[in-house]
């Protein structure tokens, strides 16, 4: 898309009314805010753009640092370090993010407060974790995952659902200073092995049939009964491990630049990248955003439904509220089961006061009706969250009124699995909301709307979103491939990071995201690379191309529309459709099955045999458009493939 394309999109979004109706934060909540007012807000901003060593300092100080570090801020911007992009904070410091989320509180008199709150798939299933019963299992992993040879700088893979042992398991590796590389449970075995390749893995928590690079050591949870193969001299399981494992051991004291963490992402281009946070940047920014945007005081129950395999899992089930010292609600089921009261069902029971979920949980949540939500107590809440997508406006009101009561600030955070945390956002006791806006930009972050040739536009304007100066949480690299990460991200225009989505900036400054501008689709939050889903198509024998766009979803935000090109006598049958859908599952995961297959011809190339993919998103979103709509087709190949890609859309709506 082009700046002009993403205006018309942005200006499509907004509408006048919900640009007009503005939700001022509650005065008793804004009363004991962390923030309290939006001058509040816009002096605290200021400060930390205008003197980031002490705004951000003063925040890392708060956390115990086994070496002080020496300076804050980072030395270059992104364009000044003889053209490579290099990002550092808390310069010369040495810490360890496990001892600030677990060690540092327990040896604050905090260990007995509960640090998880366990609630599994069926309702009778639950359990609590102290901050010392956490930190205990911690500890006897960490000298398991030493007893299996991993030291600083190791990698290690983790798939695994949302049991409690996964938190466990990441702790342990930060306690090392190992990296740890998590795996959606949700993704298939062939797009782990491609992820453990990449990271060169040495460990991994379940079994994965063979691979072209070896595993040495496979450590197995057991969760529920049924049986696991495993491999003599390489398979173990945890609690054996567990049960003979030392109870002390010691933090690995890292640099304030030691990698964390990666987890793979898929882009525009090529396979998913593994990207890389530091450890001292990403916990000030993780807790920041965390404290600040969920106005969080110890003692609440803070409840985020995202899978730890995610981002969101990392920075806002884990970290963040472990080293706010919150009580993080870690759920293993679905909002769905036993039926669509779930939800409701747990925030009654457990009295959550923060509650963070995505619009597709909200839209599915509002289509199975009010009884759900009324027939439980939600008195306890406090705040709402959305995050993954932007909320259109009709499931934000409802979320508002009918799950907050009309008495919760909803704060939509819009930020990327590259940004670590939370780059625009309100803040519930400050910002007056308007819904489908994730409004006004945290602290230290600088947004700006650029052009198609990287002017930054001022006032209210539509273009590419783009951040201009180093923040915390920044991602530092790609695993492995340093001019991937550049290319990727800062070298569409210089000088500034790129986030790949389009957003309008309104005449109060307000951020309105309009969605992503490169070949990424957002299914239900979740980041897909349209190449990826390519890719695994052409894989089936029948399949001679593909092309594949995203198309408007009631419920999942955006679908997976796909143009298949067949091989000379396949036959375009149903059989067919269904094989090709479940080659995309082998290949990548339940996540990416299709939701249109159309089988065509051809695809619409220009003479250089470059596919003209805005004519294919326009026909996946309408089928009935008028071929004059479709914009300039003069440069196709064949402009005659046009009319009969429309008729083939129809026949797919
Ligand atoms: C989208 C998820 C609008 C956006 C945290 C971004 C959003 C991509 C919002 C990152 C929001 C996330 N409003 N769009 N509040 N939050 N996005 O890496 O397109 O899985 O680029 O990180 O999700 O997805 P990721």
């Amino acid at each position: 898309m082009n700046a002009s394309e993403v205006a018309a999109a942005a200006g499509a979004q907004i509408s006048e009314e919900s640009q007009q109706h503005v939700y001022d934060p509650p005065a008793a909540l804004a009363k004991d805010a962390h923030v309290k007012s939006m001058a509040e807000y816009a002096k605290m901003y200021r400060a930390s753009i205008d003197d980031p060593e002490t705004f951000f300092g003063d925040m890392a100080r708060q956390f115990h640092w086994e070496t002080p570090f020496v300076s804050v801020g980072p030395k270059y911007n992104f364009n000044m370090n003889d053209g490579k992009i290099f990002i550092d904070w808390f310069q010369g410091g040495k810490t360890n993010i496990c001892y600030n989320a677990l060690d540092k509180h327990v040896l604050e008199g905090h260990g007995d407060e509960v640090a998880i709150l366990w609630e599994g798939n069926e309702p009778s299933e639950d359990a609590k974790y102290t901050y010392s019963e956490v930190l205990a299992m911690v500890k006897k992993f960490a000298n398991v995952l030493k007893a299996k040879g991993v030291k600083k700088g190791d990698t290690v893979t983790l798939y695994m659902p949302m049991v409690m042992e996964l938190a466990v398991a990441c702790l342990a590796c930060a306690r090392l200073g190992a990296i740890h590389s998590v795996v959606f449970g949700g993704f298939s075995p062939e797009a782990i092995r491609g992820r453990m390749h990449d990271a060169k893995a040495l460990d991994a928590a379940l079994e994965l049939g063979a691979g072209d690079f070896s595993v040495s050591s496979v450590i197995v949870f057991k969760r529920l009964d049924g049986s696991c193969p495993m491999v003599d001299g390489r398979d173990t399981w945890w609690n054996d491990e567990m049960s003979k494992a030392d109870s002390e051991c010691d933090c690995e004291w890292v640099d304030s630049e030691h990698p964390l963490f990666m987890l793979y992402t898929s882009g525009s281009t090529g396979k998913p990248k593994g990207i890389v946070h530091s450890t001292a940047g990403y916990m000030i920014g993780s807790h920041a955003t965390f404290k600040y945007t969920f106005d969080y005081k110890p003692g609440e129950i803070y409840w985020c439904t995202a899978d730890i395999g995610w981002i969101t899992g990392h920075s806002y089930i884990v970290y963040g509220p472990l080293l706010a010292r919150a009580t993080t609600v870690m759920f293993e089921g679905v909002p769905t089961y036993p039926d669509a009261g779930r939800c409701w069902a747990i925030v009654e029971k457990h009295k959550v006061n923060q509650f963070y979920t995505a619009p597709t949980a909200v839209r599915a949540l509002m289509k199975s009706g009010d009884a759900y939500v009324e027939k439980y107590d939600k008195s306890s809440l406090r705040i709402l969250g959305s995050v993954g997508e932007p909320i259109n406006p009709e499931a934000w009101r409802w979320y508002y009124t009918v799950v907050g009561e009309s008495r919760c600030p909803i704060v939509d955070t819009y930020w990327q699995t590259e940004t670590g945390s939370f780059m625009i956002t309100p803040l519930p006791g400050a910002t007056p909301l308007k819904p489908g806006s994730a409004t006004l930009p945290f602290f230290g972050v600088q947004p700006v709307v650029l052009d198609d040739k990287g002017n930054e536009l001022e006032g209210e304007a539509s273009g590419f979103l783009a951040i201009k100066k180093p923040w915390p949480s920044a991602s530092r690299s790609c695993y492995g491939d340093h001019d991937r990460f550049e290319s990727v991200y800062y070298s569409m225009f210089k000088g500034y990071y790129v986030s790949g989505d389009g957003c309008r900036r309104d005449a109060d400054g307000y951020f309105w995201i309009t969605g992503r501008v490169d070949d990424v689709i957002n299914v239900s939050g979740h980041r897909m690379g349209t190449a990826e889903v390519e890719s695994a198509l052409v894989l089936h024998p029948s399949c001679s191309e593909a092309a594949v766009v995203g198309m408007p979803h009631e419920i999942k935000g955006a679908g997976i529309y796909c143009y298949v090109v067949l091989k000379d006598g396949a036959e375009a049958d149903d059989d067919l459709v269904k094989s090709l859908k479940a080659i995309v599952r082998k290949e990548i995961g339940p996540i990416a099955t299709p939701d249109a297959i159309q089988f065509t011809e051809g695809l619409p190339k220009t003479r250089s045999g470059k596919i003209m993919r805005r004519i294919l998103r326009k026909l996946a979103e309408n089928p009935g458009i008028e071929l004059s709509e479709l914009g300039d087709t003069s440069t196709l190949a064949d402009p005659g493939v046009v009319a009969s890609l429309k008729e083939g859309a129809m026949k797919v709506a």
